[in-house]
């Protein structure tokens, strides 16, 4: 185990640490340490430019609730400057991704409206049958592994990217394709993971899921076939369709966020059921509990680790003055520890009530497919927990480094099926 935090500036530097996000203990040591003696801390780490971290759940939602004051645009994903700067110059030639998370209002909203109705709770409706169905068979798989796995391998990273997937309604022969091309735009703060070094494969990446994108739009408006994609494809904001590159990046922000945030979020809520063998019994017990049950998984878990916002004006958080242009970053996994919110923020509890986490974030920007992830991780702990007679580690699970979106990378686990 690392040594002890000594200072709040050490702290905050965590924030800007894609390896402090594999030592949990750690990082929640530090976040704790930022909402207890510097709630609103102003960092500067090496390869970033300065930002202020926020870590109480009270100004994480009031700066997310005023989008007027507080803007997506021009950062609203913590980034190495190096990597800043190579997305600039990608955007100054056109090639840049552009999605929901990075636009603000009147824009923002037109924008919003063209993927809502298929995350509406009766879009939801409409497919649960066919996302329960899919739960059982990854499932039914744990069978053929002998009673070990890697979790994450085996389950957890297919099940979310399969449901995603057939809903935007690409080619089964694509999936391991988009699968690479995710882990790879996640995974770049992480050595195990990482296309190559430096800017140059982050933008690399980028580059080719858009250019996988632009040729589903071809396809997709010569010939609309009743999915998601072709929606996108066909879609008119102020009478006018999408330009080629909105649509790529609107197919990217679902294939991407779709997939590794629930993955995430179903590994880590079976290692919280296994490290806490009283909460798997309870919710094997009580079925009742499962909703109440994903929605504590999601709040341990927080696999969305910060988004950014950018004063418009001069301004002040919790006291602490922020200029006009300066960022914040919104710590997702600190507020959703705070004390002042949480009854014994760090006691894992299936039956958590109320629970105002922030892990989707709020205001304009919520995620937009909250009620899928709902509904894909209460549809696998159906499935999962009433067949596990056992489960335990088969060794210590690994997490990724990041400072945006993940989770553990495996999860080796022993079990017993019914
Ligand atoms: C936005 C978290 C699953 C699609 C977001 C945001 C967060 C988040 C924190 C930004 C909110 C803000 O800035 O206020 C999560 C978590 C998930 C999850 C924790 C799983 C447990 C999904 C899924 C989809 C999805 C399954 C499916 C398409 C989106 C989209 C946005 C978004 C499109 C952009 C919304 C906007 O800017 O208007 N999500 N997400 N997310 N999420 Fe999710």
């Amino acid at each position: 185990m690392a040594t002890t935090l000594t200072s709040a500036e050490e702290a905050g530097r965590c924030l800007a640490t894609p390896a402090a996000y594999t030592d949990e203990a750690r990082l929640h040591e530090a976040l704790a340490l930022l909402r207890r003696e510097s709630p609103v801390r102003r960092v500067e780490a090496d390869g970033y430019r300065p930002f202020w971290a926020v870590t109480r759940h009270a100004d994480v939602l009031e700066i997310e609730r005023d989008n007027t004051l507080w803007l997506s645009a021009p950062r609203p994903v913590l980034r190495r400057a190096d990597v800043d700067a190579a997305l600039e110059e990608q955007r100054a030639r056109g090639g840049a991704l552009r999605t929901l998370v990075h636009i603000d209002d009147p824009e923002h909203r037109a924008l919003r409206a063209v993927g809502a109705d298929w995350f509406s709770p009766k879009a939801m409706r409409e497919l649960r049958a066919r996302v329960r169905e899919l739960a059982r068979r990854y499932v039914d798989l744990l069978a053929e592994h002998d009673g070990r796995c890697d979790f994450v391998r085996e389950v957890a990273a297919h099940y979310p990217l399969r449901v995603i997937l057939s809903l935007l309604g690409l080619p089964e022969s694509d999936f391991p394709l988009m699968l690479r091309l995710t882990r790879d735009l996640f995974g770049q703060d992480d050595a195990g993971r990482r296309r190559g070094e430096g800017a140059a494969a982050h933008t690399s990446v980028l580059a080719d899921l858009l250019g996988y994108f632009r040729e589903l739009t071809a396809a997709r408006r010569a010939r609309p076939t009743g999915d998601l994609a072709s929606a996108i494809a066909n879609a008119r904001v102020d009478g006018r369709p999408l330009s080629d590159a909105d649509a790529a990046s609107y197919y990217v922000i679902i294939a991407t966020a779709g997939h590794d945030t629930t993955t995430s979020t179903i590994a880590g809520g079976l290692e919280a059921l296994v490290r806490h063998p009283g909460e798997l019994r309870r919710l094997r017990e009580d079925p009742g509990l499962l909703g109440t049950a994903a929605e504590e998984m999601i709040r341990w878990v927080s696999p969305v680790k910060a988004f950014m916002r950018t004063a418009a004006a001069d301004t002040a958080v919790r006291g602490t003055p922020v200029a006009a242009g300066e960022s914040v970053l919104l710590s997702y996994p600190s507020a959703n520890r705070d004390e002042e919110v949480f009854d014994e923020p760090f006691r894992f509890d299936v039956g958590r009530t109320p629970n105002r986490h922030l892990a989707f974030g709020a205001g304009v920007h919520h995620c937009l497919g909250a009620g899928l992830a709902r509904m894909e991780i209460q549809a696998l702990f159906a499935e999962l927990v009433p067949r596990l007679a056992e489960v335990g580690l088969d060794g210590e699970p690994a997490w990724l480094a990041t400072t945006f979106v993940g989770g553990l990378r495996s999860l080796p686990i022993r079990y017993a099926l019914r």
